[in-house]
């Protein structure tokens, strides 16, 4: 046994953080196999005061980030603290020549372009497997299991917190707030849940996956996002009697025009499909290949120990290459010259959901239908719901084939501006996966 131990110095020792000391102090066989053994030599964290759920040397446990950073017997630095400072932290740690590891997707989607080219330039590495997907290996599958594909789309579930909220409000076990407050006490939630709600951490996850399988250049504000805080339990039951769940999609796939489509936004999806049967905190993600057709990746997307799973094989991969005196591998992670952009969300083409409420009078029908038409949008189906005997007025549900999104929003604001309808028009988006 040729092992050496390797120094961690870690920030943060909240959920995942805990997890990750707890399965280092454990090492599973498979990680004594491997030759790999690892120290908690010092860690930093928000409140040292706090009593901690695992046992440390005396003295590792202080305020100081600068102190982990800095300490010569820590050779691998690992962020885990989603905290605003954190993207400067793996900064200095990379400058100073330390290898990083962290789960901060923010981090990673809005710095990567820099962060990447600095790992490369002091001849570091920065490993980022628990940032997406929590313990699913999509980021180790993509950039070395299908290497040899160019992967033509990628359909996610890819926030944990969004999906246990979807799931449990689809099954009618409490309200938004309830259920928000539950995943939060879980650990699944953000420190900052409304990252989570608006489909921002999943945006941030999809611009990650955009660079490592379709060479994508952006972050996580750069493509559509849009969260559930709007969805409403009438949505749900909506969806069902169609047949189709709704769920907050992450999509990729590539345009005509050399540019990557990205969104992530609530989406009906069949009933029976794949993604509408990821029920609670679990992700997954459905890649075609080019040359490996169909691949499905399963499992728990946030919470302590799969998140912890993830990070740990990332320390074992550096051991790795430290035991085996392999160089830093980022290079592919350093976007060139042919990177491509994401795509204006108003040229994609899909289908919609929509649901208004109008007055219940001859013509009406006939005005919305003509605004379709005059965007080119055509309807698979309308169902008109029974009058409202208080309001006097109808629901109407609009299933359209595929549409510009240009034309469909359009077309949505001149209907709003109808003087027979009574608030704003509710549009889903739809997937057939
Ligand atoms: P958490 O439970 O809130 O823990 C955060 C830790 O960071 C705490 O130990 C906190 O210290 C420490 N901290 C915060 N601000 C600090 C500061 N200014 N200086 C030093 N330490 C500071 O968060 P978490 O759920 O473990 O998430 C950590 C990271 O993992 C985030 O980037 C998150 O996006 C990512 N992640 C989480 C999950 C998950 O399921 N939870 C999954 C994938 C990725 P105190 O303990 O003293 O408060
Ligand atoms: N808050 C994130 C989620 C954690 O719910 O998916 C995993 O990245």
């Amino acid at each position: 046994m040729g092992e050496e131990r390797i120094g961690i110095g870690l920030i943060g020792l909240g959920t995942v953080g805990t997890g990750v000391v707890q399965i280092l102090q454990s090492a599973s066989s498979a990680m004594r196999r491997k030759d790999c053994a690892f120290e908690v030599v010092r860690v930093a964290v928000r409140d040292a005061s706090i009593k901690r759920q695992v046992q440390l040397a005396d003295g590792a446990i202080g305020t100081d980030p600068a102190a982990v950073i800095h300490d010569d017997n820590v050779q691998v630095v690992v962020e885990l603290t989603g905290a605003a400072p954190a993207y400067g932290w793996i900064k200095e740690a990379l400058s100073a020549g330390k290898d990083v590891v962290t789960a901060n997707k923010a981090v990673i989607a809005e710095h990567g372009d820099e962060l990447f080219a600095l790992a490369q330039d002091k001849g570091g590495d920065l490993l980022f497997e628990a940032a997406v997907a929590g313990g699913i290996p999509i980021i180790r599958s993509l950039r070395s299991g299908l290497v040899a594909n160019r992967v033509e789309s990628l359909y996610g579930i890819l926030n944990g917190t969004t999906n246990y909220m979807m799931t449990r409000m689809t099954r009618g076990e409490g309200d938004y707030d309830e259920i928000l407050a539950e995943a939060q006490a879980k650990g699944y939630a953000e420190p900052d849940p409304t990252m989570d709600v608006s489909g921002m951490d999943a945006a941030q996850k999809l611009a990650i996956l955009g660079r490592i399988a379709f060479h994508a250049t952006g972050t996580g504000s750069d493509l559509f996002c849009e969260g559930i805080e709007n969805i409403q339990s009438s949505d749900i039951e909506a969806a069902r009697e169609l047949g189709y769940t709704i769920k907050l999609l992450a999509i990729a796939k590539h345009t005509a025009d050399g540019k990557v489509e990205a969104r992530v936004h609530p989406a009906m999806v069949p009933s029976e499909s794949l993604l509408a049967n990821i029920h609670d905190e679990f992700n997954a993600i459905e890649i075609v290949g080019s040359a490996v057709g169909n691949q499905v990746f399963y499992g728990a997307g946030a919470g302590q120990m799969p998140t912890a799973s993830a990070v740990v094989s990332d320390l074992v991969e550096l051991a790795q290459r430290r035991n085996t005196g392999a160089t830093t591998a980022i290079g592919d992670m350093v976007l060139d010259d042919e990177a491509a952009p994401f795509a204006d969300i108003e040229d994609s083409i899909i289908r919609y959901f929509l649901r208004m409420r109008v007055a219940d009078r001859p013509g009406v029908l006939a005005q919305i239908t003509q605004l379709l038409a005059t965007d080119e949008i055509s309807i698979a189906s309308v169902i008109q719901k029974e009058r409202d005997l208080e309001g006097g007025t109808v629901q109407l549900i609009i299933v359209t084939h595929e549409a510009r999104e240009r034309s469909m929003r359009k077309a949505v604001a001149a209907i709003d501006a109808l003087d027979f309808t009574e608030g704003a028009t509710r549009l889903i988006r739809m997937e057939d996966l």
